[in-house]
């Protein structure tokens, strides 16, 4: 089975990610670090050289390739369900969960994050950016919040993930 964690940037996808596949015994793999090794370069050097539309190519190639992996939890970067037909491929492929935290956490968390996001200028860029996405996340078969400790939020995505799944 194929569990594709999706969500906004700074929603904690991959941080839970490996904790989930831990639990599962699955393994985990992050689509923006396949998208890094098949450039050769990091995401911001792939904005700043080629854009963010060969980006969005390279995220689409990567994401096609997971169909290959068996018992993974893939986690997603925040605008991978929002472009081509993404979000329908993923859900016909896998279990897909929406990790979310209220606006004012993400915000925090993104700007506290190491991690350079070539998209993160200012708050209300990313206030826009998460009102234009929210309908696209809101599609995934399963939708589980992420305000509290990982702990708390591994049991929710464990209890949210059908008996029965098979994907
Ligand atoms: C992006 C989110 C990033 C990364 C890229 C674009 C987005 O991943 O894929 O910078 O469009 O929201 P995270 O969600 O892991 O930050």
């Amino acid at each position: 089975m194929r569990i594709y964690l999706i969500g906004f940037m700074g929603a904690g996808k991959s941080t839970l990610g490996p904790l989930l596949a831990k639990k599962l015994g699955y393994s985990c793999i992050e689509t923006d670090i396949l998208v890094e090794k098949l450039a050769g370069l990091t995401i911001p050097e792939i904005f700043r050289i080629h854009g963010e539309h060969h980006f969005r190519e390279l995220e689409k190639h990567v994401l096609h390739f997971t169909q290959l992996c068996e018992d993974t939890v893939i986690c997603t970067g925040g605008g991978t369900p929002c472009y081509a037909n993404n979000l329908e491929w993923m859900k016909m492929h896998g279990l897909t969960i929406y990790l979310s935290c209220d606006d004012e956490v993400l915000i925090q968390r993104i700007e506290n994050s190491q991690k350079e996001r070539p998209l993160f200028t200012n708050q209300k860029s990313i206030v826009e950016l998460l009102d234009a996405r929210r309908k696209f996340y809101q599609q995934a078969h399963m939708h589980v919040l992420n305000n509290n400790t990982p702990e708390t939020t591994i049991k929710n995505l464990v209890k949210a993930i059908p008996k029965n799944y098979n994907k």
